[in-house]
């Protein structure tokens, strides 16, 4: 994984703040337009993509899995929102300090659980309906590959977002058919993403004025990290270099 003490810095900043100022604050760039109302309405919009995009069952019993569930509030909105109440999630995090607070602030969600993993898929072989994951460069890591598949069950599905270099990762969907999977559905939603970017700029400003404490470094970082307007990280999605896309692949049936 990208360094987990980054990772655990980052999530330290978001406990730190909701602790201070009493709202949370999800780790992806979102996902626009959104009908959601909540606060993170269009980060939680992006989960609600990866279901539409996998067509994933809203009545079904699924047992399904976010591997870097960050803070773990997506997976609790499918929960609440999205699934069947009798489905099971687990969320597989590699940031020690994101998985303390996901067993402390979910304690109390039966359906779910939390696991702290850096490497492979701690389950029995053909366990999970459902593996999704947004932006961990898991899908790029062949190990983690074939973890994934083994977990999965025969036709079960891992639905995915991940970003791409348009210049240099050329090969992404050989990667994923090499290693077994069928690739079902592959949709760039750069414009989505970029389109969240602008949208949600004023409120990531006021997160920073909020945390004028930190070191002007760590506020810069945190800009480019969340892509605002006026980053590095806007302008390669801005000018084509990074795409993002919502992959479905599955484990073929047996
Ligand atoms: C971009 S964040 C997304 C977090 C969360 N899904 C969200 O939307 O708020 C990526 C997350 O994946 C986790 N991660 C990356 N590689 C991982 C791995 N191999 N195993 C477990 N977690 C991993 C990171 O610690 C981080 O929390």
């Amino acid at each position: 994984m990208k360094s987990r003490s980054l990772f655990n810095y980052i999530y330290a900043i978001y406990s730190l703040y909701e602790l201070r100022y009493g709202k949370v604050l999800l780790n992806n760039y979102g996902y626009s337009p959104t009908e959601i109302t909540k606060e993170n309405a269009l980060q939680l919009q992006f989960y609600t993509e990866l279901m539409k995009a996998g067509e994933v069952s809203q009545t079904d019993a699924l047992n399904i899995c976010e591997v870097g569930c960050g803070q773990g509030h997506g997976g609790i909105y499918l929960l609440n929102n999205i699934l069947s109440d009798k489905c099971q999630f687990t969320g597989l995090e590699g940031s020690d300090v994101a998985f303390l607070y996901c067993k402390f602030k979910h304690r109390k969600q039966k359906n779910a659980r939390f696991i702290l993993n850096r490497q492979g898929v701690p389950s029995p072989d053909n366990y999970f309906d459902v593996f999704i994951s947004l932006e961990t460069g898991i899908p790029r890591d062949d190990e983690q590959l074939k973890e994934i598949y083994r977990s999965l069950k025969p036709s079960g599905a891992f639905i995915f977002y991940e970003t791409y270099d348009m210049a240099h990762d050329s090969e992404p969907d050989a990667q994923l058919k090499n290693a077994g999977f069928n690739i079902v559905k592959k949709t760039n939603v750069t414009a989505n993403i970029l389109g969240s970017m602008v949208e949600d700029n004023g409120r990531k400003l006021k997160y920073l004025s909020k945390l004028w404490f930190l070191p002007k470094k760590t506020q810069t970082y945190l800009g480019n990290y969340w892509g605002m307007v006026d980053s590095k990280k806007f302008e390669i999605y801005s000018n084509n270099h990074r795409n993002g896309f919502i992959y479905v692949i599955t484990k073929p049936a047996v």
